[in-house]
């Protein structure tokens, strides 16, 4: 089971590889234009090789592709993939399963993902929010999907008229079968492709993505998700907890008190 950490931010990269927890990276367009914002005058070209040389040889990045043709993407992909995969190793294009919604076409992004994963480019199929994207995506050749899981939850919660702040826990218990083609969480979703994918024997790696907040990473690895790929403030979360800080506080103090100092002194 292996953790990523799903941000542009390179900081937030060195820093939770620091931790020594860390096994690989997401990015997307929106994460990366939020940490340019914050950084005037950095260069996109450049930066992108700072985020692969921080993650470092044998933990992927994910370098999404931008335009919604399969031929575009294919391109792209060929280049991004040429360009990071240069610097440490660890580049894999991430690719979306439809560009339905800009585009006319259903299987552009399917097809690019077969191209690519064809010439042996590793793919990640993002924005996979159906079992049936998963499986198209995997029969495709990608190396990984991503279910988006907090995404499944905000449209049904949308569908149902719930109020929601982004990083709220979502219950399938709250959900209706009839909302969402029986998929009845963002967990469900990825606990539906998992029995899929293991009835037929797909090697493809499912990444749980999407994560908002620590009790759905805890779903996600219950219903043996591959991979979680965690926003670095969800990473923080995970290794809180007030009994844990409380106890510490108390251990130091009686340890102090205990003269524990004195094991260590020579
Ligand atoms: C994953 O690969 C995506 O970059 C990310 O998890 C999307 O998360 P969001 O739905 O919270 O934006």
């Amino acid at each position: 089971m292996k953790v990523f950490v799903d941000t542009g931010d390179v900081e937030e990269i060195r820093e939770a590889i620091s931790w020594g927890i860390v096994d690989g990276v997401t990015t997307n367009p929106t994460l990366i234009r939020a940490t340019l914002a914050k950084r005037p005058g950095a260069k996109i070209k450049e930066y992108l090789e700072e985020v692969c040389r921080a993650a470092g040889p044998g933990r992927p990045v994910s370098l999404e592709v931008m335009s919604t043709k399969a031929e575009e993407m294919i391109e792209e992909g060929r280049v991004l993939y040429e360009r990071y995969n240069s610097i440490a190793g660890n580049a894999v294009i991430k690719v979306p399963v439809t560009t339905r919604g800009v585009e006319e076409g259903y299987f552009e992004g399917v097809r690019a993902i077969r191209e690519l994963s064809s010439i042996g480019i590793p793919v990640n199929a993002t924005l996979i929010m159906t079992p049936a994207q998963a499986v198209l995506a995997a029969k495709a050749g990608a190396k990984y999907v991503s279910p988006f899981l907090g995404r499944v939850d905000d449209y049904i919660r949308e569908r149902l008229g719930i109020k929601f702040s982004k990083d709220d826990y979502f219950s399938e218990e709250m959900a209706r079968d009839d909302v969402n083609d029986g998929v009845r969480s963002g967990v469900d979703l990825l606990r539906k492709i998992r029995v899929i994918f293991r009835a037929y024997g797909f090697n493809t790696e499912i990444i749980a993505a999407s994560v908002r907040n620590a009790r759905q990473a805890t779903e996600a690895m219950l219903e043996g998700a591959d991979i979680i790929t965690v926003p670095f403030e969800v990473l923080v979360k995970m290794v809180a907890h007030p009994k844990s800080e409380e106890g510490i506080k108390k251990f130091v103090e009686d340890a102090v008190k205990a003269n524990y100092g004195e094991l260590f002194r020579q």
